[in-house]
């Protein structure tokens, strides 16, 4: 099979590209990234050189160029996790989160239809169902809860799923979509909060807590996300949506001081800040269709995942203090121009 995974030189994108290519030699993956300030070619460097792994620059917005790829690459499967990924971002500045992750993902469904696929998969979020109340710890985001989105980065996601679900409906695309909680692990880029606490506390710097850091979030490694995605792809049902975590609540404030404890850090680095805008409670998600459909388990906890991920970003200074430098981007845009 040959597999276009996009965003695959980001965050969860390219743990997905490791997983691919060392888990199916005989499928080929390529990597279709616009390396953005998200994207880092370094993330790449573990399976550049391996025969069934290419890697191609380009827009998923950027429809002629699109169309000239699923033309000349004949694919079979296509995953987009190419997105504008930031809440904060999307806050200040909306736009570029339409263009990449509405009209990049209708392009990559327009392709699909003129071309052909087995299956067109979509990396969605739990962000698209809004957030659930503290005091209801009974309540989980199913995959029938209805969408009711928050920031602009959530917005342009359920658009996405809608068209999506669309071009199931009314085109026959054979299609899935997965919704996963907040991942964690290798590659994360420090903009997001823990890679940022771990890289900030390994520099003594403070770390901004969000207005009274009670907000919670549903953890999960990023290696069960990839493995989740796999198991859909290949076994889920046409035109479903599945939801994708592993019961890890924790509120920010837990996290923050968890990763502190585990560095030997002192709690006196946390500094509240302002509250996000439209700021989401909790998030928490009911996995039970991935589970009992595809028997999906998840491999790590959080009390297991985060000493692994912390240890991850020890043994790899060099990647996060790249980026936190500004240095990568230049550095890697002239690298591409040179290749
Ligand atoms: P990321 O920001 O780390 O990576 C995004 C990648 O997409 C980057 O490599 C970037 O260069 C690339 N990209 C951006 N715009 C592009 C475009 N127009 N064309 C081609 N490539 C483009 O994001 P992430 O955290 O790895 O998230 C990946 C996907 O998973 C996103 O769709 C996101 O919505 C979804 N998701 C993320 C999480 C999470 O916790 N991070 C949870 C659930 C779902
Ligand atoms: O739930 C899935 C989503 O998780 C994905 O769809 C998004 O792409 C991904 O970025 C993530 O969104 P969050 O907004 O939950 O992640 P972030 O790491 O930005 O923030 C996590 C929580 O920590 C959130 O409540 C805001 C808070 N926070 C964040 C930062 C960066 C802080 O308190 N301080 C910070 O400096």
């Amino acid at each position: 099979m040959k597999i276009l995974v996009t965003g695959g030189a980001g965050f969860i994108g390219g743990n997905f590209v490791h997983y691919m290519v060392n888990k199916y030699p005989e499928d080929m993956i390529v990597n279709l990234d616009k390396l953005t300030y998200a994207g880092n070619l370094e993330t790449c460097k573990p399976v550049e050189d391996k025969p069934n792994y290419k890697f191609v620059k380009g827009d998923i917005a950027d429809r002629p160029f699109i169309m000239d790829l699923f033309e000349k690459e004949k694919f079979d499967v296509v995953v987009n996790f190419a997105a504008e990924s930031h809440v904060d971002r999307s806050i200040e500045d909306p736009e570029i989160f339409v263009k990449t992750n509405v009209m990049g993902t209708t392009t990559l469904l327009d392709a699909c239809v003129k071309y052909g696929i087995q299956r067109y998969h979509q990396v969605s979020t739990d962000e698209v169902y809004g957030d659930l109340p503290l005091d209801r710890p009974d309540l989980f985001f199913t995959e029938n809860t209805p969408l009711h989105t928050s920031s602009p980065y959530s917005s342009a996601k359920a658009s996405a799923d809608l068209f999506v679900l669309a071009y199931h409906r009314t085109y026959g695309l054979p299609v899935t979509i997965s919704r996963c909680s907040n991942n964690y692990g290798p590659y994360h880029f420090p903009e997001k909060l823990i890679p940022l606490i771990i890289s900030r506390a390994l520099n003594d710097e403070t770390i901004p807590v969000y207005g009274t850091g009670e907000n919670v979030r549903d953890w999960l490694h990023v290696y069960d996300h990839c493995v989740a995605i796999d198991l859909i792809v290949r076994n889920g049902r046409v035109g479903e949506v599945y939801n994708v975590g592993g019961h890890n609540e924790r509120t920010n404030l837990e996290v923050v001081k968890t990763v502190l404890r585990a560095l030997n850090k002192p709690e006196s680095l946390i500094t509240f800040v302002s509250d996000r805008k439209g700021h989401d409670m909790r998030y928490a998600i009911d996995p039970t269709k991935l589970e009992t459909e595809l028997g999906w388990k998840p491999k790590y906890t959080f009390d297991t995942g985060i000493p692994m991920t912390i240890q991850w970003y020890l043994d790899n200074k060099e990647w996060w203090e790249n980026i936190i430098s500004g240095e990568y981007q230049n550095y890697f845009d002239k690298m591409y121009v040179e290749k």
